[in-house]
């Protein structure tokens, strides 16, 4: 089936709804709006439970189709609950954009243990273990997805540094890859899209003051690529211009 077959189905269907896990701020608020722009219902998780943020400006404003869910993806036990609260809602696109990063400058064997460990589990683990916890809401013929990065690819690693993000996001690639080979071969699950996404280099609080491009310019091309895989099984490991990343 083809994305434009799949978009009109949708359309025929209800209103389509994204989860988007890490939509306080940066990258992953703007995708929230990105995607209620295009019509979509949207659910967008925060980690703090008190403070405002950009996103709860979105819901105010978005006539109740931006729902605000608190998710720490650290805490499996929030994954669960939260799993709860949803059931028996049925999501089109589940994407975990929460992410970190630490000790950009400092050579692998200099890292302090503590901030590898903080890096590789929410980078790497919590993600996949949101989108197993989640992945049963998922319309069969949904998107799931993760924000990797081109930092991400193993290939084009010719220069070093940002070593341990560059470690979690390609630890994130291969653990989505697993989980996608594994959904391939179960009944009823066949048909999911997956995407890594690498966004390029934006300023953001993560991104830092230097990066080349804005949200601005990036997220609707994000967003495009994502919708541009619905209604096409099997894991894309994509650029914002919908190009394959080497591994
Ligand atoms: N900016 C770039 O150049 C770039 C490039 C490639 C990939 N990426 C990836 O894009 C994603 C978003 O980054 P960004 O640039 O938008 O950074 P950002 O502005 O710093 O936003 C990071 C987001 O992740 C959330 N988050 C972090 N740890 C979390 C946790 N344990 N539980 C739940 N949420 C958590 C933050 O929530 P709080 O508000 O609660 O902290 C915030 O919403 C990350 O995965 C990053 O690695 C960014």
């Amino acid at each position: 089936m083809s994305s434009k077959d799949m978009s009109s189905k949708d359309a025929d269907r209800r209103t389509p709804t994204a989860l988007v896990v890490g939509a306080s701020r940066g990258l992953g608020h703007a995708m929230a709006a990105e995607f209620l722009g295009r019509g979509w219902n949207v659910i967008g998780t925060v980690r703090n439970t008190t403070a405002r943020t950009p996103l709860h400006d979105l819901a105010d404003r978005s006539g109740g189709r931006v729902r605000v869910e608190h998710l720490d993806i650290n805490e499996p036990a929030q994954s669960a609950s939260l799993r709860e609260r949803l059931a028996p809602h049925e999501l089109d696109v589940l994407f975990v954009n929460a992410g970190t990063t630490n000790n950009e400058q400092t050579p692998i064997g200099a890292v302090p243990t503590a901030d590898f460990v903080e890096v590789m589990v929410t980078n790497a683990l919590s993600p996949m273990r949101v989108i197993e916890t989640l992945e049963d809401l998922v319309s069969p013929t949904g998107l799931i997805g993760a924000m990797s990065s081109g930092q991400g690819s193993i290939t084009n690693n010719t220069t070093g540094m940002r070593e341990v993000y560059r470690g979690s996001k390609a630890a994130l690639n291969m653990f989505l890859r697993g989980f996608a080979a594994r959904q391939a071969q179960q009944s009823g699950t066949a048909e999911r899209a997956f995407v890594l996404m690498a966004p390029g280099w934006v300023r953001t609080e993560l991104g830092g003051p230097d990066a080349p491009f804005t949200i601005e310019e990036t997220v609707p091309r994000v967003v495009d690529v994502l919708l541009s895989r619905l209604g096409r099984p099997g894991l894309a490991y994509l650029d914002r211009w919908g190009e394959t990343v080497p591994w």
